[in-house]
């Protein structure tokens, strides 16, 4: 006997997949969570993963979907555009939860989701969306980055939203009792019914 407090979820499918979902909705709300700050992985135009940290928004198990802002004018975007496929990965050092997804990207520009999202971003967060040039843009110093602080839609115009329609789970849960390894696919990926199907891998 350890003495070790051991998780519900640890032996149950269902539990482990909804502590899964309960994990990146209170990473959409609590910076001081890790599952706040996922790496999203695109493809590139030679077919070639690119990853970067992103900030959770949104996560909505009924629907799959994961919400990230960006700027429209990001590299991010046309590689989305030219391939849906995603990744994200999170790793949670105190619990020893290591979340892989796989996802179907995409980019709203427009819509209530999008004006939603805006309504609610805070001014200090908008103040990105009024760089005068594209993230990424090769500049000659550092200081010659410029920001449009009369921009009359405060940046508005370069703010999107990139959704993950999320298709596949990995779990892995590193412990002292034993390490648990599960993986949570789709019966049907299209079908907006599709329900989860959850099995046991070796970790
Ligand atoms: C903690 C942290 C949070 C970030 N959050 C975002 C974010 O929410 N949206 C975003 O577009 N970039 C975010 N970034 C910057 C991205 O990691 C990346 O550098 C930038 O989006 C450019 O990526 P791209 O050239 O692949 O489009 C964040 C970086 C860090 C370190």
């Amino acid at each position: 006997m350890t003495g070790e407090q051991l998780p519900a979820f640890r032996d149950d499918l269902e539990l482990t997949l909804a502590e899964c979902w309960r994990l990146l909705q209170e990473g959409a709300t609590s910076r001081h969570s890790a599952f706040h700050v996922p790496t999203v992985a695109t493809l590139d135009e030679h077919g070639l993963p690119e990853l970067r940290t992103m900030v959770l928004r949104a996560a909505e198990p009924e629907r799959r979907l994961l919400r990230f802002h960006t700027d429209r004018r990001s590299a991010k975007i046309a590689q989305v555009a030219r391939s849906p496929a995603g990744a994200i990965h999170i790793y949670d050092k105190p619990s020893g939860i290591q979340l892989r997804l796989a996802a179907s990207l995409s980019i709203e520009m427009d819509g209530d989701e999008v004006e939603a999202a805006w309504d609610a971003s805070r001014s200090f967060s908008r103040i990105c969306y009024r760089v005068t040039k594209a993230p990424g843009a090769e500049v000659e110093h550092p200081d010659a980055v410029a920001f449009d602080h009369d921009a009359a839609d405060e940046g508005r115009g370069q703010f999107c939203i990139l959704l993950a329609r999320v298709h596949r789970i990995e779990w892995l849960h590193l412990a002292h009792a034993g390490h648990r390894r599960a993986v949570f696919e789709l019966n049907d990926e299209d079908a907006a019914e599709a329900e989860w199907t959850g099995r046991w891998l070796v970790p």
